[in-house]
């Protein structure tokens, strides 16, 4: 750093920060702070200082440098402190943090969380609570890990009408299924491992059946859309269902299968929608492996973009989560009414009457697995009942008869079709005497 830059920013007060929770977030942050202290400095104006940090257990080794900063199991120490004015909460959950968010904006002070389950959940509380203390939260850190996919859509395409954004936004599926599928590794092996790596949520559920995508999806949807955050109407399916013979006949079709979480605007309503999806393999999202994360956004103006990086991890989220604390305190010296608001749109703005689609009304092409009798007329019945409700097929693939066996599987891709009809045609086949066992349906966006 040039001298007299480095004398003036020491000559101004650095701003203190408390940090709740010192685990993988909370680790990553503390290092990317005492690492990159010069640069931050620097781009914020002025430097910030860890003073306090709250812990559970205070006997623990950590994964980051705590010398200098006063260690405590009350996270009230830090959040009472009058000189800490910019809180980061990175312990996780939703009650303790709800409680403590709530507590530090009451005290006046900024909020910085990568925590997804609180912002989709009780977003609306907090920011309506921000919103009347003046003060801001951060929420980068909570979608896409490193990927500053809040700050892109909320202000960089801040110009468009959005129609419809697309992500890999669960590092620990996406890691799963592509171990799965490239090294032919079991799911509970993989999930085991990236625990070990810190890619996977306190609870695991939360990556493998979908929730924490779903926490995602609901977050980029309000701030694309100007909605109000509104996780309890997103359609969610995890990727436990999705088996390597699915992944292989996929595979034989010219694609993927990707846990996607979708928002578009629908006719009459807006889709938020979490679900494993066949997406073509010459597409970009389809080659997104690991614990990499992706969001396409496509809108009016600009057309499709893609935002593509770590999605999971301490240093990229602990990027994230400096990336806010920075905007706080260039913040502080500007004036506080010409804030970006937190969901992108102005609070008395917020479209609260815009419906969200319940899944029968969303459309979607379908890839369907059946297990059929080897005999003839079987195929007829079924392609009768897809046409009779108006479902165009794509491809089918039929494998051979296994030495022994009396059913083969029968795969069909199906063009675009609401929901509705496809349950409706999902159960018309499996009443099929011919047909044995539930048929597997999986939804395939061809991104186009
Ligand atoms: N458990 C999350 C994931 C961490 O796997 O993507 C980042 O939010």
């Amino acid at each position: 750093m040039n001298a007299n830059l480095e004398d003036a920013l020491n000559s101004v007060q650095a701003v203190q920060l408390g940090i709740l929770g010192l685990g993988t977030v909370g680790s990553g942050t503390l290092n990317v702070l005492t690492r990159n202290a010069d640069e931050i400095a620097r781009r914020a104006g002025r430097p910030i200082r860890v003073t306090r940090a709250s812990v559970r257990d205070l006997s623990r080794a950590r994964l980051c440098d705590t010398s200098g900063v006063a260690l405590t199991t009350d996270p009230y120490e830090v959040i009472d402190d009058p000189k800490i004015r910019i809180v980061a909460e990175l312990i996780g959950g939703t009650t303790l943090a709800r409680e403590l968010v709530l507590a530090a904006i009451r005290r006046g002070k900024h909020v910085i969380t990568a925590n997804k389950a609180l912002i989709a959940c009780h977003g609306n509380e907090i920011f309506a609570a921000a919103e009347k203390k003046r003060v801001i939260v951060g929420f980068e850190a909570a979608v896409a890990g490193g990927i500053p996919i809040i700050k892109a859509i909320r202000e960089g395409l801040a110009g468009n009408r959005i129609e419809w954004l697309v992500g890999i936004i669960n590092g620990t599926s996406n890691f799963i299924l592509t171990e799965m599928r490239d090294k032919g590794r079991a799911f509970g092996d993989v999930l085991k491992e990236a625990q070990a790596r810190g890619y996977a949520e306190a609870d695991p559920t939360l990556d493998i059946e979908g929730i924490d995508a779903a926490h995602k999806l609901t977050i980029l949807a309000a701030i694309a859309f100007g909605i109000p955050l509104q996780y309890e109407c997103v359609h969610v399916e995890g990727i436990t269902k999705v088996t390597a013979q699915d992944m292989a006949f996929a595979e034989q079709l010219g694609y993927r299968i990707k846990h996607l979480g979708i928002a578009r605007r629908g006719v009459g309503g807006i889709e938020l929608r979490v679900h494993p999806t066949l997406v073509p393999v010459r597409r970009i999202v389809a080659n997104v492996d690991g614990v990499m994360n992706a969001v396409l956004v496509k809108g009016d103006a600009v057309g499709h973009t893609l935002y593509y990086g770590a999605g999971a991890g301490a240093d990229p989220t602990g990027s994230a989560v400096v990336a806010d604390i920075i905007d706080v305190v260039r913040a502080l010296t500007l004036d506080p009414k010409n804030r970006v608001p937190h969901l992108a749109f102005q609070p008395s703005s917020l479209a609260g009457s815009m419906p969200i689609l319940p899944m029968g009304q969303t459309e979607t092409a379908c890839y369907l697995r059946l297990h059929a009798e080897d005999r003839p007329g079987v195929l007829a019945d079924v392609t009768r009942i897809l046409g009779n409700l108006g479902i165009s097929i794509e491809a089918m693939l039929q494998k051979e008869l296994v030495k022994g066996e009396t059913h083969v599987p029968v795969i069909l891709l199906t063009q675009r079709v609401q929901e509705a009809a496809m349950d409706q045609a999902i159960a018309n086949i499996e009443a099929l005497p011919a047909i044995r066992g539930p048929v597997v349906r999986l939804r395939m966006e061809t991104l186009s």
